[in-house]
């Protein structure tokens, strides 16, 4: 009984107490299911109340011909058509439900949509086409219901990175309407950065003619070469202004507003490369930046740069109808000011106490012309760092505390940090996903979020103005990847950015989702969500067995042992599988003759020292090793791409020793170490692995340095050291650090960092 009613409530807002299923998201606030459905079809007509309404009704109109082919006719409200089995579309000032909410009811004999904007009228007919069965075509059955809803927060946002890589108008336009279908009411769309600038702007030709174009790129992850390597492919693309009208009108017919980026005072050098007065350094021979990362070269804060911004923005405002323009502000390196002699003559002149100071100068001017024109700026939070700009909004991306501090000084906020907001991280396992420029944010964690800091009083709280994700595009080439990264987890953050708090959870969530999916036709979403988990548990007889999930019942598992990929001759999972010996499992999930996208691929290490204690000499940082136990948890390091698994050990040695317990035979300890030299992470100097009986008297075993390479790709280097016939308790490893960077290296002289991920002992 109590199995039963848990698992009512886990499905309840899909199912919804009828015998018809809702897959909607983001769900609504208030929602009744019932049973009986409305016949869509041909013949449904869209009943509009008022003329004001008609865009959203044939908006709604050409999204429901995508989606299933069906044709429906917009008509004027009528009394022959208000008794027929139509879709009514109707403007109620008196609803009291905000500028984005509305009420929906849908019964076998019609469909009423209120709102008292057609705003709320256009979230209504999002949730009508979610209604809509996947693969529906030519008729659809929509599933009775009542819905009153309306949004948690005023600002749900997506950004979307064009510097480092273009994206076609038509690629913009798909995202702007896959946002609009789950509420998403803002596109941030990050228009200029070091790598490319992308916007035409009429006085300065040179922009894009120059600015938008860089000789090639990074070959590989950032760090992954030493030296990098290029690839000798330009990268070009700019949006003309026509183009951007053109996306912007399409935006307004979605109700999503446009915040535009104009990076300042870093992230400029496609500009400088364009106008290289504008720099410190104008000699200097400044180019588009072919790296990833952060370039030195910033407006210099002179006259000549203001009067640019200000022609600059006086075309972008020209061409973005919304309230703000988006300044940029992060990651300003303050080299080239520190060397320059007009700036530090103009900080005198100014009173400002530092470069940080500086910054905050720029910014203010650049906010004062803008305020002057009627407009707002939103910053990245390093514009907090100087003093705030009087009325700017801060968008908190170095985790929540640049958003927390804003809301304290009485500033709008919009949470976008890191660690659950960066959709260009690693959704999946880092050694099987697409190359991604690290950290890992699964679907479950971006849903976990809640943007909301504690840290804030009720009255504080009402800066905050909601959430946004964030998609970097470094490492995303195409508008496929994009879509690979972007989804579904943007959608998880369109959920948290409308519903109440606490009013959701993940089980309910990646139900809908499931079921949703289908919906999204020719979008690249990655299938993680169905992906299979492993756990591991004892046998009867003390073996490790590993148990195997999914999320998705319609399909089977298919496994190997052996290390080979998966295929339909495969073994079925059908119970848990037992192991003898350290054993990589590979897994995917199919159907009928095709596999689903789920994957596993994951290596149980079966060894003594797994789940042992051990202890350091010399104390690592907390953050390192924090509870003591990554070195004998049997997961490896099984890839560069992800430190997840790695104790890292920076500037230090490394002495540490593991308790078997009790004195067993010890045939073999082996570890690997990691060798990423461009990022300063030397694989140590010597590694020198001992046993003892008592924990006192070290027998040494090996002593031997760790050879390699130090230029080509970044590597794990394995020590093994053999004992034929050695008994022991104890396993001591030290690890000599390598040092300072050497000359030729670009950190030369700064102290270098090892990385090892398991002690493993045969
Ligand atoms: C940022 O990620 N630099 C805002």
């Amino acid at each position: 009984m109590k199995h039963l009613l848990f698992l009512l409530l886990l499905s309840s807002t899909v199912f919804a107490q009828s015998e018809n299923e809702y897959n909607l998201i983001p769900f609504p606030a208030r929602f009744s299911g019932q049973n009986g459905q409305f016949s869509l079809s041909a013949t449904t007509r869209i009943v509009v109340s008022d003329p004001t309404v008609k865009a959203v009704a044939q908006t709604f109109a050409s999204q429901v011909k995508a989606a299933t082919g069906i044709t429906l006719t917009v008509a004027s409200a009528s009394p022959a058509l208000a008794k027929g089995a139509n879709i009514f579309f109707t403007l109620n000032k008196k609803l009291t439900l905000g500028d984005e909410g509305y009420k929906l009811t849908v019964t076998p004999t019609r469909v009423l949509a209120e709102a008292s904007t057609p705003k709320g009228l256009f979230y209504a007919a999002q949730t009508i086409r979610q209604l809509i069965p996947a693969g529906a075509s030519s008729t659809a059955a929509l599933p009775a219901c009542a819905i009153t809803d309306k949004p948690r927060f005023g600002y749900r946002g997506l950004m979307l990175d064009v510097g480092r890589h273009f994206m076609p108008v038509a690629f913009v336009k798909k995202f702007i309407d896959l946002m609009a279908m789950h509420k998403q009411n803002t596109f941030h769309w990050h228009l200029t950065e070091d790598q490319g600038w992308r916007i035409e702007i009429k006085k300065y030709p040179k922009l894009t003619q120059i600015g938008s174009k860089r000789a090639e790129s990074i070959v590989g992850q950032y760090y992954q070469n030493y030296p990098q390597q290029f690839d000798g492919k330009p990268v070009s693309g700019f949006y003309t202004q026509e183009e951007i009208k053109d996306v912007v009108r399409y935006a307004q017919s979605r109700f999503v507003t446009i915040i535009p980026e104009i990076e300042m005072p870093g992230h400029a050098q496609a500009a400088l490369a364009a106008y290289p007065e504008l720099g410190c350094d104008p000699a200097k021979g400044y180019q588009v930046f072919t790296k990833w990362g952060v370039s030195e070269d910033v407006y210099c804060p002179s006259e000549k740069t203001f009067t640019f911004l200000q022609d600059v923005l006086t075309e972008v405002i020209a061409l973005f109808p919304g309230k703000y323009i988006h300044i940029g502000g992060d990651e300003c390196p303050k080299t080239a000011w520190k060397q320059s002699a007009f700036c530090q003559e103009l900080m005198k002149k100014n009173n400002l106490k530092d470069e940080h100071e500086l910054q905050s100068y720029f910014i203010r001017r650049v906010e004062k012309f803008l305020n002057s024109k009627g407009r707002s700026i939103i910053g990245w939070d390093e514009i907090l760092e100087g003093g705030l700009a009087p009325n700017a909004t801060v968008m908190s991306w170095r985790g929540t505390e640049g958003g927390i501090a804003a809301a304290k000084q009485k500033h709008n906020v919009i949470m976008t940090p890191g660690g659950t907001c960066y959709l260009d991280h690693y959704q999946g396992n880092p050694a099987t996903e697409p190359l991604a420029i690290g950290g890992y944010l699964p679907l479950d964690k971006v849903y976990g979020y809640e943007p909301m800091p504690t840290e804030l009083t009720d009255a504080e709280q009402k800066y905050v103005l909601g959430v946004q994700g964030n998609i970097w595009t470094e490492y995303m080439p195409t508008s496929e990847s994009v879509e690979y990264m972007a989804f579904p987890r943007a959608i998880a953050l369109a959920e948290i950015g409308w519903m109440q708090a606490g009013t959701h959870n993940f089980e309910d969530f990646s139900q809908r989702l499931k079921n949703h999916l289908p919906r999204l036709k020719n979008v690249n979403y990655a299938k993680r969500l169905f992906d299979i988990t492993a756990s591991t548990q004892a046998g009867d007889q003390g073996q490790i067995q590993v148990v195997l999930k999914k999320l998705d019942s319609d399909s089977r598992i298919v496994y190997t042992t052996n290390g080979k990929e998966p295929n339909e001759q495969s073994p079925e999972y059908i119970g848990p599988i037992t192991l003898t010996k350290t054993t990589t499992i590979r897994a995917k999930t199919w159907t009928g003759g095709q596999p689903t996208g789920g994957q596993l691929t994951q290596t149980f290490v079966l060894h003594k020292g797994k789940n042992k204690p051990y202890t350091y000499g010399t104390p690592l940082d907390k953050y390192s090793d924090p509870k003591s136990s990554k070195l004998t948890d049997g997961v490896r390091g099984d890839t560069p791409r992800s430190r997840q698994e790695w104790v890292n050990v920076y500037g230090n040695d490394m002495d540490v020793t593991l308790d078997l317990g009790n004195v067993t035979s010890v045939t073999k300890v082996s570890l690997n170490f990691l060798k990423v030299i461009l990022e300063k992470g030397f694989p140590p100097k010597s590694v020198e692995i001992a046993l003892s009986k008592d924990g006192s008297d070290f027998k040494e075993a090996i002593a031997q340095p760790v050879v390699y390479e130090l230029n080509g790709p970044w590597a794990i280097l394995p020590v093994v050291a053999d004992f034929k016939t050695a008994r022991a308790r104890y396993v001591r490893i030290r690890a000599k650090n390598a040092g300072v960077c050497p000359p030729e290296h670009p950190n030369a002289g700064e102290k270098t960092w090892f990385s090892i991920d398991e002690i493993v002992v045969e």
